[in-house]
């Protein structure tokens, strides 16, 4: 009996060790798993992201239809204070736009000693980094003769990492580190609208994407001027300054870089790029929005003709507009390698409108608001057309069956490589 109850008393003792080591081990999984999604990447980054609040508010401010994009996934902030952040250092308070601090080491590693050149504007130059963690981004190293100081260059960032839109090439983060002042970037796979447009290794841009690019743009420039706080003039629209994502969505680059307190340059001299110069500003040396507008109008006449305005783009617009009777006759201009696929009455209204926004006067010229409008009306009435051309051929294939009920439905037609959308409120527009 004596024997019987010590085996209980042992086997009891037993149970109770392995339950509480089962416990232990279970509590430790836990506290493990909650931490893991805030410490993964965080090897080529010195802070992490915390809360972006765009122009004071929680999200980003979105106008017309848009919404942020995703190719910055690491951006798209989730709201509240992570709990780690209260340890952060003092020198991680930039991060509190929700942009990140690179060390020029990784970004050295990153870059091949900053031998992967992308391209070179005049800001300085771009290079691919590839981190280690598999994104790839692409870094601005500014010019060096910048004088700004480093706080200076921070309160810049910091203005600039809380625009937020998924029409603009969003900055994900800066390094200020060797006397060098670099700007960390969303990386476009697909380059720029010049190269689209002007190299030959890239296929042929169609009208329909023409098109939807000059929306896209239209987008990102009126979030600039109407939705961010305050306002942002660009100064600086180009084909170069357009670049592409994956799904060739088009995103504006290199906004609030022209200010004078950005990059140390003379304020005498004229900014911007040539041939995209509004008139007035030249003038005047005050840029406003219409500038940005002006510069707008030249890049769909760019879109349309497929020609730059540094090679006389503006004078062949000049005299096409003699011969245009107001609103119709600008197919004279339009890119002889479209080969006539283009639809007549787009390109006239397209065209139509990009003479609006090169007006002299800059009150003449519409609000990049106007703009988006007018573009989206002119998409949504492709997309009704081509709906009516598909239900009337539904309907004819349906009459055809009844007929002759072994009759062979014929294809529809494909989809657009992307998926195009415009504003609800596309009708109200007066442009
Ligand atoms: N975020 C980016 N992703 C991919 N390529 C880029 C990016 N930013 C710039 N580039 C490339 O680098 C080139 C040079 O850029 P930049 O210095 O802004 O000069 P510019 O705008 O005058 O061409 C661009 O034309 C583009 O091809
Ligand atoms: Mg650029």
């Amino acid at each position: 009996m004596k024997e019987r109850s010590s085996g209980l008393i042992i086997g009891i003792s037993i149970g109770v060790v392995i339950g509480a080591l089962l416990a232990i081990i279970g509590l430790l999984c836990f506290r493990f798993h909650r931490k893991r999604p805030q410490i993964g990447n965080s090897s080529s980054r010195r802070a992490a992201t915390i809360p972006i609040r765009a122009n004071g508010a929680d999200t980003c401010t979105v106008l017309s239809d848009s919404s942020m994009g995703t190719e910055s996934s690491r951006t798209s902030v989730q709201n509240g204070v992570p709990f780690w952040f209260g340890g952060l250092k003092k020198g991680h308070v930039v991060a509190a736009s929700g942009i990140l601090e690179y060390s020029y080491k990784d970004l050295q590693k990153a870059t091949y000693n900053f031998t992967s050149l992308i391209g070179q504007g005049a800001f300085g130059s771009v290079y691919k980094a590839q981190m280690t963690t598999g994104e790839a981004v692409a870094v601005k190293v500014l010019a060096t003769d910048s004088k700004q100081g480093e706080k200076e260059f921070q309160t810049e960032v910091m203005l600039l990492g809380r625009l937020h839109h998924r029409n603009l090439v969003n900055l994900v983060g800066y390094c200020a580190e060797k006397g060098k002042h670099m700007l960390i970037y969303v990386y476009m796979s697909k380059g720029s609208l010049a190269s689209h447009l002007y190299s030959e290794k890239h296929e042929l841009l169609s009208w329909d994407l023409r098109v939807q690019i000059a929306l896209d743009v239209a987008r990102g420039l009126e979030y600039l001027h109407d939705g961010a706080v305050p306002p942002v003039i660009h100064r600086d629209i180009k084909s170069s300054n357009i670049l592409l994502d994956l799904a060739m969505g088009a995103r504006v680059a290199d906004f609030g870089l022209s200010r004078e307190d950005m990059i140390n340059r003379n304020a005498s001299n004229i900014q911007g790029t040539f041939g995209y110069l509004d008139p007035e500003y030249i003038s005047t040396r005050a840029f406003t929005k219409k500038s940005d507008v002006y510069s707008f109008g030249v890049l769909l006449f760019e879109l349309i003709a497929g020609r730059n305005p540094q090679q006389g783009l503006m004078e062949y617009v000049e005299l096409a507009a003699m011969n245009t009777e107001g609103k119709v006759g600008w197919e004279e201009i339009v890119d002889s390698r479209l080969e006539g696929n283009f639809d007549e009455q787009e390109l006239n209204d397209v065209a139509t409108l990009a003479y609006k926004c090169i007006n002299r006067s800059p009150r003449k010229r519409p609000s990049m608001r106007d703009i988006v409008q007018a573009l989206s009306r002119i998409l949504m009435t492709r997309h009704n057309k081509k709906h009516h051309r598909r239900d009337s051929s539904v309907i004819a294939d349906e009459v055809a069956l009844n007929v002759d009920q072994l009759g062979r439905r014929s294809p529809m037609n494909g989809e657009h490589r992307r998926f195009e959308s415009f504003g609800s409120t596309a009708d109200s527009c007066e442009v």
